[in-house]
């Protein structure tokens, strides 16, 4: 077996290769950007790329090129059931509602008449979300029904663009404030004023759609669950002062008695659903119970290298460290 990596920093793949490099499992670096890249995958079994959804290159192809060798009969990670609706909140809700998942109920509209006639009748506040982004950038508190008509209309006319560059500069004055970022990094959103990413450039305006959930009040947190195969971690995050929203708020704790059983075995219940590879589940709770926000496959491998262990398939728990990455290779070796 030999597994083509995509070599890619700040990604998962410097823990790939050193992994690959320990157990002496055959590699070779690849570059999916290269016009010839099925050839290069060619003589290997294997392909794995961690692409990201804020990577102008990655989120015009990394889907098509993966699933076409998955296609083909190689393996892939991450593959089409865990990819597909990857940084696609609205592909989420039809999935998750499919199965018969948790998910917080969530509406969503390709018509402006029926999501004003919507707004018109339902209770606020509700939480406005783009289908695409992360770290809280495009989620929302809403408040009132001429606040969502104000949303549904920009929806269906001008759109929204991916980087946000108020709410940007924002978080990052937060983070500068709580010691978790430098003024070099804030100064870099006001410089964002100027000059939009190109992902954000290339991506283009989301419109055409709008997308709600009910606000679940009262939640100072959220727990995000990660399975791996037959095994799962988790984090607790805290929401920013001020603020519902936890997700890129920074303030993390790993201790395990924050996490219940019950969202840990639900969240493995969910990935074996899904047939995923590598599954991370948003959740927050209602009356004890968890429900779901969103899922994705990626994430900040930094952020779980503090975690005090992980559960197996049977809610053991198994203190210590361990490497997450590793066991995405043993998925696709598997
Ligand atoms: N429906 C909701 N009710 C209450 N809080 C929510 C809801 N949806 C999201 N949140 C909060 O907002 C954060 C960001 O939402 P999420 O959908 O996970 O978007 P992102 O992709 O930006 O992480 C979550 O971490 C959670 O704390
Ligand atoms: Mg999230």
């Amino acid at each position: 077996m030999k597994i083509a990596i995509h070599r890619r920093k700040n990604s998962f793949s410097a823990n790939w290769i050193k992994y690959c490099e320990n157990k002496g499992i055959n590699y070779k670096v690849v570059d999916c950007y290269s016009n010839n890249i099925i050839n290069q995958v060619q003589e290997c079994d294997a392909l794995m790329w961690h692409f990201s959804q804020a990577n102008p290159k990655d989120i015009l192809f990394a889907k098509e090129l993966t699933f076409s060798l998955q296609t083909a009969g190689k393996k892939v990670f991450p593959n089409f059931p865990t990819a597909w609706h990857f940084d696609d909140k609205v592909g989420q809700k039809y999935l998750l509602e499919s199965i018969g998942a948790p998910l917080v109920p969530s509406y969503v509209f390709y018509d402006k008449d029926k999501a004003l006639d919507w707004v018109g009748e339902t209770s606020f506040p509700k939480v406005f979300k783009l289908r695409r982004g992360a770290g809280s950038a495009h989620v929302k508190l809403i408040e009132t029904k001429s606040e969502a008509t104000k949303m549904v209309n920009k929806a269906f006319r001008q759109g929204f663009r991916l980087y946000n560059k108020r709410a940007n500069l924002k978080n990052r004055w937060y983070k500068y404030k709580k010691g978790q970022t430098d003024l070099w990094n804030l100064a870099k959103g006001a410089l964002r004023f100027f000059k939009e990413p190109e992902y954000s450039r290339i991506a283009g305006h989301e419109k055409g759609y709008v997308y709600f959930q009910d606000f679940i009040a009262q939640n100072d947190y959220d727990i995000r669950v990660i399975v791996i195969g037959d095994r799962a971690f988790a984090i607790k995050r805290l929401v920013r002062e001020g603020d519902f929203r936890a997700s890129g708020s920074g303030h993390i704790s790993y201790e395990k008695r924050h996490f219940d059983e019950a969202t840990i075995e639900l969240s493995f219940k969910m990935a074996e659903k899904i047939n995923s590879q590598c599954l991370a589940l948003d959740y927050v709770f209602q009356d004890n119970q968890p429900l779901i926000v969103e899922i994705s496959y990626g994430f900040v491998k930094e952020g779980y290298y503090p975690c005090k262990g992980y559960w197996d398939r049977d809610l053991n728990w198994h203190e210590g460290s361990f490497n997450a990455q590793g066991w995405m290779v043993e998925t696709v070796l598997s």
